[in-house]
C-alpha cells in the first residue's frame, strides 16, 4: 500500500477551498472525474465508475451484469467475504469453488461447481496474484457466463500484458487502507460494457435520473442505492494515481530477485503462478502444514491458514445463510436447495494450510530484500 502525503494533502486543500464536496458539480468536472479518466486511459478499458467501496463495485457490478434473485455464481472458497456476500446484496446465491495452488479459483472445480442456474464467475486476483484468466474465460464462453473479476487486491496488476479487471466482462477494484491505491475507502467498476456501466451507475446513485449522463441508452430508470464516491476520496486518488506502475514495478523486481532465490529450496517451493514473468506477489508451498508453520516464524512470511478472515470457514454470515429479514433471503429464491459445510472445499483447507505468503517488501531497498531472501532460502536448506 503507497503511503500517503503531501500530493494528497495538496489536493484535499483544493477541495476544501473549493467548498465542493460532492463528485457531480453540475457538469464541471472534478478530481473524481479526472481520476476516472486517467485510470481508463491507463487501464485501456472504455468505462472506468469510481464508488465508495470495492464492495460497492462487486454488487454494481452484478446488477449491471442483470444478476439477480434465483441466479448461482461462482465464487473462490479463500478472498475477503465480501466477494461471497455481493451476489447476496442482488438476490442470487453464492456457490463456492476451491482454490488451486496459484491460490485463486480453480478451473477444474469451476466445471464441477456449474448448474442449470449458474450465472457468473467472481474470480479473485488474491494478494496481488492473478487468476487463470485463459481458463476461466474459456469456460465462461462455453457456458455463457458473465465474468467479474474480483481485482481489489490487485489494482494495476497485469496478467499476460492485460489489466486485471479488464479481461472479463467487468471488474472491481478496492481502495481502502490496505490496497494498492489507498484512499482510506473506495472502489472502482471496470467494464467495455455500455449496458453494465450505465446500470451500474444508475444503481451507484439512486436511479441517477436527476444526472445528465452520456450513456443512459435505452435503459429504464431503475430504483438504486448511494454508493457515490465523495470528491475528497477522488482528490487522493488523482493524486496517488501515478504512483501506481512504479509500486507495480517494485514489487516485480522484488519478485524477479526474492524468486530466484527461494525457487533454490530443498523444502517447499514456490507456488505456481498463472504469468510468473510479470508476477507481483509471492507464496511458497510446503509439504506438510507443520513445515509452513515453522517458515512463517520469519518477518514477512505469513502462515495462510492462520490469517483467518479470507478462509470461507470462518464466513459465519454466509455459512448460516442469515440475512437481515428472512423475506428478503436469497436462499429461499434459489432453484435449489444449497447448503454450506465447513469441510466442503477440503483441497482449499488443505493448501492454505501448507502455503505461506512472502511480503516482496516494496517500502525496502531491492538489496536488503536480497538478503532477507537469502536469509530465507538458508532456512530451507
Ligand atoms: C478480494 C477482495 N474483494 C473485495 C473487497 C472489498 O473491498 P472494500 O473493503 O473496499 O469494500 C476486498 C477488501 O478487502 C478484497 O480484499
Amino acid at each position: 500500500m503507497p503511503r500517503v502525503g503531501c500530493r494528497e494533502l495538496f489536493a484535499l486543500t483544493q477541495v476544501i477551498a473549493r467548498g465542493q464536496l460532492l463528485r457531480y458539480r453540475g457538469g464541471e468536472g472534478g478530481f473524481t472525474e479526472k481520476f476516472e479518466n486517467e485510470l481508463r486511459e491507463k487501464l485501456d478499458i472504455k468505462h472506468v465508475l469510481a464508488v465508495n467501496s470495492g464492495t460497492s463495485a462487486l454488487i454494481s457490478a452484478l446488477v449491471g451484469a442483470g444478476i439477480g434473485p434465483g441466479d448461482e455464481v461462482l465464487v473462490p472458497a479463500y478472498s475477503w467475504i465480501a466477494t461471497a456476500t455481493a451476489p447476496l446484496a442482488v438476490g442470487a446465491v453464492p456457490i463456492l469453488v476451491d482454490i488451486d495452488e496459484s491460490l485463486t479459483i480453480d478451473p477444474e472445480d469451476i466445471k464441477r461447481k456449474i448448474t442449470p442456474y449458474t450465472k457468473a464467475i467472481i474470480p479473485v486476483h488474491m494478494l496481488n496474484l492473478v487468476a487463470n484468466m485463459d481458463a476461466i474465460m474459456a469456460i465462461a464462453k462455453q457456458h455463457r457466463l458473465i465474468v467479474i473479476e474480483d481485482a481489489c487486491q490487485a489494482v494495476g496488476v497485469t496478467y499476460k500484458g492485460r489489466r486485471v479487471g479488464t479481461i472479463g466482462d467487468a471488474g472491481a477494484f478496492s481502495f481502502n487502507q490496505f490496497k494498492n491505491l489507498n484512499a482510506g475507502e473506495g472502489g472502482a467498476i471496470l467494464t467495455n460494457d455500455d449496458r453494465i456501466f450505465t446500470r451500474a451507475r444508475m444503481y451507484h446513485d439512486v436511479g441517477s435520473f436527476t444526472r445528465e449522463h452520456e450513456f443512459e441508452g435505452n435503459e429504464p430508470v431503475f430504483a438504486g442505492v448511494n454508493f457515490r464516491v465523495s470528491e475528497l476520496t477522488g482528490a487522493v486518488l488523482h493524486a496517488q494515481l501515478s504512483r501506481l506502475d512504479p509500486f507495480v514495478r517494485r514489487l516485480r523486481k522484488r519478485h524477479k530477485v526474492m524468486y530466484n532465490e527461494l525457487s533454490k529450496a530443498r523444502k517447499g517451493h514456490v507456488s505456481p503462478h498463472n504469468d510468473l514473468s510479470n508476477a507481483a506477489a509471492l507464496s511458497m508451498i510446503f509439504d506438510t502444514p507443520d513445515e509452513a508453520k515453522h517458515f512463517a516464524r520469519f518477518t514477512g512470511v505469513e502462515h495462510l491458514i492462520d490469517t483467518g478472515r479470507h478462509l470461507y470457514t470462518n464466513w459465519v454470515p454466509l455459512l448460516t445463510q442469515r440475512t437481515f429479514d428472512e423475506r428478503m433471503n436469497p436462499y429461499k429464491w434459489a432453484k435449489r436447495q444449497i447448503d454450506y459445510s465447513a469441510d466442503m472445499c477440503r483441497a482449499t483447507l488443505d493448501i492454505l494450510g501448507r502455503t505461506c505468503r512472502v511480503s516482496l517488501g516494496a517500502q525496502y531497498p531491492l538489496p536488503y530484500m536480497r538478503l532477507r531472501s537469502k536469509m530465507l532460502l538458508n532456512s530451507l536448506k
